[in-house]
């Protein structure tokens, strides 16, 4: 069986560093380690669509960004499967028999459903294909039997509902699924990263991110125009560290040798913080120090996307060979789960028998 990865993310706009802390580094990392047997990535338009219907080249547009950040962050198409939801068409296929398994009120009742209605203003009128993409989600990751879905932590109700429905499958059917472990980062200030403006998420609408694809300039004009302790007002003042973003930032980002290189005359960043608390610390000295850290992690992954935007058409057949692998094994899921639910009758002899001796047998 071995140990399987499946995760993706939505195709709503470009990648920033939240999601870039709070899942892409890590599955990189996972990918070099060699532990894994498989690993598959997933650009999630079809899910995408679900709050976006109207708004089609959106989705479409945002496929190659979301494919180019992929890439530049280190995702390799060798060691890892990268491929396009919408053109596995099992994953509808298995989303409409676990739609059997899980009721309303269920849905109702998952906090990310609940905050994401909220957020669209959709109380009144949900999209149903909306209402039920935690199913849809469940659909994703039992189709590869994936064991480990490393994600940002927003994305845990969608792991419980998976493994909900998992279990109630593999009770009503018989052992068919793989039930799958939630992978959340290590560091706590990766779980969530808060936006450049101090708002609890970076939000493409609320224009407060930091995008892998900036450029130097750009990323450079973000930090040193970052919210930080607002009562931080001359440098003599004490700060306050706790839910400062840029100290938020620097724990996500920030490791001791960076103090060596940038910032010798600090250790590492709990003597940085002391300072900062003690007072007689300005934030420029923080923010520029942030930004040295920030610009060494994104260079390299700058420079890679620019190669790789080079060969856009190379891009694009990497995703539908991805598709390709990625269906076949999704097919074989479906094949399963069908035999475990005893919808595959032109493959069941003894069902056919039974039948035709039902109908013969007085003769
Ligand atoms: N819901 C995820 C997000 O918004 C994207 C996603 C869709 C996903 N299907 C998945 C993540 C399956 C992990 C596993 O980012």
């Amino acid at each position: 069986m071995g140990k399987i990865i499946l995760t993706g993310d939505r195709p709503t706009g470009r990648l920033h560093v939240g999601h870039y802390v709070g899942s892409l580094k890590r599955r990189v990392e996972l990918q070099n380690s060699g532990e894994y047997d498989k690993i598959f990535i997933m650009i999630a338009d079809a899910q995408a669509l679900t709050d976006n219907a109207d708004n089609p080249e959106k989705v479409r547009q945002n496929i190659i960004e979301v494919a180019l950040d992929y890439l530049s962050a280190g995702l390799d198409p060798e060691k890892s499967t990268l491929f396009i939801q919408s053109q596995i068409p099992q994953l509808t296929e298995l989303s409409f028999y676990y739609m059997n398994l899980v009721t309303v009120s269920r849905l109702q009742r998952n906090p990310t459903v609940k905050s994401e209605i909220q957020m669209r203003n959709f109380e009144a009128s949900i999209p149903v294909g909306f209402f039920t993409y935690p199913i849809s989600q469940a659909a994703d990751i039992t189709a590869f039997q994936a064991t480990t879905v490393p994600v940002g932590e927003d994305q845990m109700p969608m792991l419980e509902q998976t493994r909900e429905i998992v279990h109630k499958f593999n009770t009503v059917y018989g052992e068919t699924l793989t039930m799958p472990d939630i992978l959340l980062p290590d560091n706590k200030a990766c779980l969530r990263l808060p936006g450049t403006d101090g708002k609890a998420k970076m939000s493409k609408s609320l224009g407060n991110c930091i995008y892998l694809s900036d450029s130097e300039e750009d990323v450079r004009k973000k930090i040193m125009s970052m919210f930080t302790d607002p009562n931080h007002l001359r440098v003599e003042d004490p700060g306050q560290v706790e839910g400062n973003p840029v100290f938020i930032y620097l724990d996500a980002f920030c490791r001791d040798e960076h103090f060596e290189k940038y910032l010798p005359d600090y250790k590492n960043l709990d003597e940085l913080k002391a300072h900062y608390t003690r007072g007689g610390l300005g934030d420029v000295k923080v923010k520029k120090f942030l930004n040295k850290v920030i610009q060494e992690e994104l260079a390299p992954i700058r420079e890679r996307r620019k190669e790789f935007e080079k060969d856009i058409p190379a891009v694009y057949r990497m995703l539908e060979e991805g598709s390709k692998k990625a269906e076949a094994v999704a097919a074989e899921t479906l094949a399963q789960v069908k035999r475990s639910m005893k919808i595959n009758y032109f493959e069941d002899r003894a069902l056919i028998e039974e039948q035709a001796k039902r109908f013969n047998s007085e003769a």
